[in-house]
């Protein structure tokens, strides 16, 4: 089984719901308390021992690769204050960075698929980078223990109350209870149902565990109804 040593952060959506804060400053670099949203999704996978990591942003998103790349001037400025310093440097060198253009924002899947060629022929983490999920063993090292012991694609859900399974991506399983751990096999997956005809109550949230079938996948997949 290959070793999975690259995490994907998709950042080139336009924000549009978070307007018109979004309009200078990406979505994924809005602040919660000291630290840009995008921080925390990269600490997350560090700590679950994927340090390189493959940014997917668009024109205007430049601030993301920057904010973790090392800035010489700032690091000489705060000579003698050591604390600030060694915050200051913790961040840039936390991550090697790769970052992808995705020259159309044409959704999650297209984000996924313009790193094609960064990826390669290996198995690979995906953290939304708008999407902060916090745990005592963090997301995605639960998603990378699946993998390796099941050696296949996984994804992260969360129960969400029935009342509100029309806002979600949903998943049916196959033999629930039936594997020792935290984890099932998927049947199906379908968008946003009606309450009615909801499969689960479990929903699908922004960590995956992909093996590069995947881009295959993609590349045969056609745009739904709103054109992603
Ligand atoms: P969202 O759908 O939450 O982000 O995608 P968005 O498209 O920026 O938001 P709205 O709908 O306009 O308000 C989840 C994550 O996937 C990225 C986003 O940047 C976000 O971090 N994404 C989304 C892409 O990288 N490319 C896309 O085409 C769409």
């Amino acid at each position: 089984m290959k070793a999975v040593r690259k995490a994907v952060i998709p950042a080139a959506g336009l924000g549009t719901r978070f307007l018109p804060a979004t309009k200078t400053i990406p979505k994924e670099m809005l602040p919660i308390i000291d630290k840009p949203t995008i921080q925390y999704v990269v600490e997350e996978a560090v700590d679950s021992s994927l340090n390189e990591i493959v940014f997917v942003t668009r024109k205007g998103k430049n601030s993301i690769e920057d904010h973790f790349d090392t800035d010489l001037e700032l690091e000489r400025a705060l000579q003698g204050k050591e604390t600030l310093l060694k915050t200051v440097r913790a961040v840039s060198r936390m991550i090697s960075i790769t970052s992808v253009r995705q020259k159309e924002p044409l959704g999650l899947g297209h984000a996924v698929l313009v790193t094609k060629h960064a990826i390669g022929d290996e198995p690979f983490g995906v953290c939304l980078g708008d999407d902060i999920i916090l745990g005592e063993t963090p997301c995605m090292r639960q998603l990378l223990d699946v993998y390796e012991s099941t050696g296949c694609s996984v994804v992260a859900v969360m129960e969400v109350p029935w009342e509100t399974v029309s806002r979600y991506g949903l998943v049916s399983i196959r033999n629930e209870g039936a594997s020792s751990g935290n984890y099932f096999e998927i049947e199906d997956m379908v968008e946003k149902p009606a309450q009615s005809e909801a499969p689960s109550n479990l929903a699908i949230i922004g960590r995956y565990l992909l093996t590069p079938g995947i881009f295959e996948a993609l590349e045969a997949t056609t745009a739904g109804a709103l054109g992603e």
